[in-house]
């Protein structure tokens, strides 16, 4: 059967922790490689990822595609405005096109239910590299920066500050499935998906929700914030303002416990959602958690191929 990676729910718990241990293993086996190098094996030699964006990216473009290539694959990233998607040719179309052509496909979205759409139709892998709904392999790499830094995973109290996005529904997902627990720091009005929260709370996570930004950090282990606006959503005062109090700045991280640690997927918007002293700071671990992305990427296509 076609494995996607739609969600984490998709590999489930066992796979995701193994997807985890593929990544540091393949992390630590590069040690001392110059960039640019294959990995010693090449398990994904001949394969070819496409790439679809129909929003920005620097860090899943780069690390998916660098990743593929010290797999021994390659990529071709391709965007909605020069392609026939951009001229009306349906989804599901575009799905077969790509599956007798491509060995796996990615796509980063504005809407879910064509990340869906796309995966009952292809016959090959597809991957959700981001959608306005959530963004699972953030949160493989994020878990993985945790597990470096002597994290482990069940029982962890994270603390989420600002916007109810895709980000932190993943991060919710992820609770469910590796037993951790999450606060969720966020004004009136900006929750994230009751979904999520139900199905976390279902496999044993511990899920609250906070109006006030001290409590919700007050003892946590991690801090995760992520921008107030996401892509495709309109610039608005108001929102800004509501948010204003769940700003991660040396005030509240101190709430946290002593060797808490700020997680933050990128990119920052500086002096909102985090001060910069807090993200330049020691407890800071946003460039391992962005280097973690090629890590995370290259276990994921491992998996979506049937290797782990
Ligand atoms: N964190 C993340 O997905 O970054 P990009 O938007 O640069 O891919
Ligand atoms: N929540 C952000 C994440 C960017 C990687 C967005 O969707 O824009």
């Amino acid at each position: 059967m076609t494995r996607h990676f739609l969600s984490l729910s998709d590999a489930g718990g066992d796979a995701l922790a193994a997807i985890l241990g593929d990544a540091m293993d393949r992390k630590a086996a590069r040690r001392g490689y110059p960039k640019g190098r294959h990995d010693a094996d090449v398990p994904l030699a001949g394969h070819v990822l496409a790439m679809v964006f129909e929003k920005n990216s620097t860090r899943t473009r780069v690390s998916f595609d660098i990743g593929i290539r010290q797999l021994g694959g390659s990529s071709i990233v391709l965007d909605a405005g020069t392609t026939q998607l951009g001229r009306g040719e349906t989804i599901a179309d575009t799905a077969r096109v790509l599956s007798r052509m491509a060995d796996a496909i990615m796509l980063r979205t504005d809407d879910h239910a064509k990340l869906e759409e796309l995966s009952h139709h292809a016959t090959v892998p597809v991957i959700n590299g981001l959608t306005d709904l959530s963004h699972p392999c953030q949160i493989v790499a994020d878990l993985q920066t945790l597990l470096e830094h002597g994290k482990a995973l069940p029982g962890l109290e994270v603390a989420w500050l600002g916007d109810g996005n895709n980000v932190l529904n993943s991060f919710v997902e992820a609770a469910g499935l590796m037993k951790f627990n999450v606060r969720i720091g966020v004004p009136e009005g900006y929750e994230s998906d009751a979904g999520f929260i139900a199905a976390a709370q279902a496999g044993g996570a511990n899920i609250t929700l906070h109006r006030n930004a001290a409590e919700a950090v007050r003892g946590a282990d991690v801090v995760v914030t992520d921008t107030w606006i996401s892509m495709g959503q309109a610039h608005a005062d108001a929102k800004l303002a509501a948010m204003t109090p769940f700003q991660v700045n040396a005030a509240l991280m101190a709430e946290a416990k002593h060797d808490a640690v700020l997680l933050h997927c990128l990119p920052a918007h500086r002096g909102e959602e985090v001060t910069d002293d807090v993200i330049d700071g020691p407890q800071s671990l946003v460039w391992d958690e962005a280097e973690n992305r090629i890590h995370a990427q290259k276990s994921i296509l491992r998996w979506a191929f049937g290797q782990i």
